[in-house]
């Protein structure tokens, strides 16, 4: 890491923001042992953006986050907050900010939180650093967000138990994932859990191409079929598929499971853990070194900060080898 000039930061926040992911309150935690380990001062900002315009700030120390690591949610509530959205908002904000003397603020959070931290440093000269968070795992600067292993083995172990039912009846299920713009849970589920389609919303999908795998594989004596839809593909989510299924395999059953919020809660995983409490370490580490504004990440096996400016939505990389391997492992 390019260490750079040491801070004089004595007092510090931190805020959970968007959505809710499993590994928030490991991540909460490393952030404020690390910041009391380094003698820094620093509240919780209850409620999100919501919260840092109505100067929700509750005192932080290693009580408030003992034995919070295994826990699912966030013990700082989260919002999605149109008012932060606004120029009024985040003066409010700052104003709150100001009166509580905080220097800087830990973000954990997700690409539009990020774009709303971007937006209130060009008008007010209080820094953020921003921690990844997101099921979808779809924010650039990072190839790994908090929330995703988890949400990834919950909607694994869904298939296999969808499958348990499929085999035994010998039946067809199209199992909706969360991914509004993204493939990843669906991708990685479907891949981990053997299904034999998978919809992304990074590639459109092919009706007849969906139709002949699904026959095909019937065909050759498969006593069950799974076909993973992410949320955000254009072909209308796992009801509508399953309406076109029923039209072109009428003598089968096919059912409907839609995962929903079930990814999104429940005790993080080991993984999760480890990655959310090396970013709450890393990114007071980084602001100790003297970084603003910046997204702490994980790439090639290294942590790395990028400019908040420059976090944008990124989208899972459908290139020619992963559809090969797509297509050779689910036909
Ligand atoms: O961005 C994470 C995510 O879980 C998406 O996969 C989903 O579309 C969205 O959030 C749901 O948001 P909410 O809980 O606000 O309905």
């Amino acid at each position: 890491m390019n260490r750079k000039k040491k801070s004089k930061i004595k007092k510090i926040a931190v805020m959970t923001s968007g959505g809710d992911v499993p590994g928030l309150n490991a991540c909460i935690r490393s952030v404020v042992r690390t910041a009391i380990f380094n003698q820094l001062e620093i509240v919780g900002i209850q409620h999100g953006f919501e919260g840092l315009i109505s100067g929700d700030f509750i005192p932080m120390n290693a009580g408030t986050v003992s034995n919070i690591i295994q826990l699912g949610g966030t013990i700082l509530k989260s919002s999605r907050s149109a008012r932060f959205k606004t120029r009024e908002g985040r003066l409010a904000a700052y104003k709150q900010i100001k009166k509580e003397n905080i220097e800087a603020i830990v973000l954990i959070g997700g690409d539009g939180s990020f774009e709303g931290a971007n937006a209130f440093t060009r008008e007010h000269d209080i820094p953020f650093i921003g921690i990844p968070k997101t099921i979808d795992n779809d924010i650039s600067g990072t190839e790994i967000c908090i929330g995703y292993d988890t949400a990834l083995n919950t909607a694994t172990q869904a298939l296999d138990k969808i499958r348990d039912t499929a085999q035994s009846h010998e039946r067809i299920f199209v199992v909706e994932v969360m991914g509004r713009d993204s493939g990843y849970i669906a991708y990685g589920a479907g891949l981990a859990g053997g299904a034999e389609a998978i919809m992304v919303p990074e590639t459109r999908a092919d009706e007849k191409n969906l139709q002949q795998v699904l026959k095909q594989g019937w065909n050759r004596s498969k006593s069950s079929l799974i076909i993973v839809v992410a949320e955000g593909n254009e072909s209308g989510g796992a009801l509508k598929i399953a309406e076109r299924v029923k039209k072109y395999m009428p003598s089968n059953y096919v059912g409907v499971c839609i995962l929903g919020h079930i990814q999104r809660g429940g005790s993080p995983s080991a993984a999760d853990r480890i990655l959310a409490s090396k970013f709450g370490f890393h990114a007071i580490e980084g602001l100790l070194m003297g970084r603003r504004n910046v997204m702490v990440g994980f790439k090639k096996n290294e942590i790395c900060f990028t400019s908040l400016h420059r976090i944008k939505r990124h989208h899972l990389d459908i290139n020619k080898h992963l559809l090969k391997m797509i297509t050779t492992l689910t036909s």
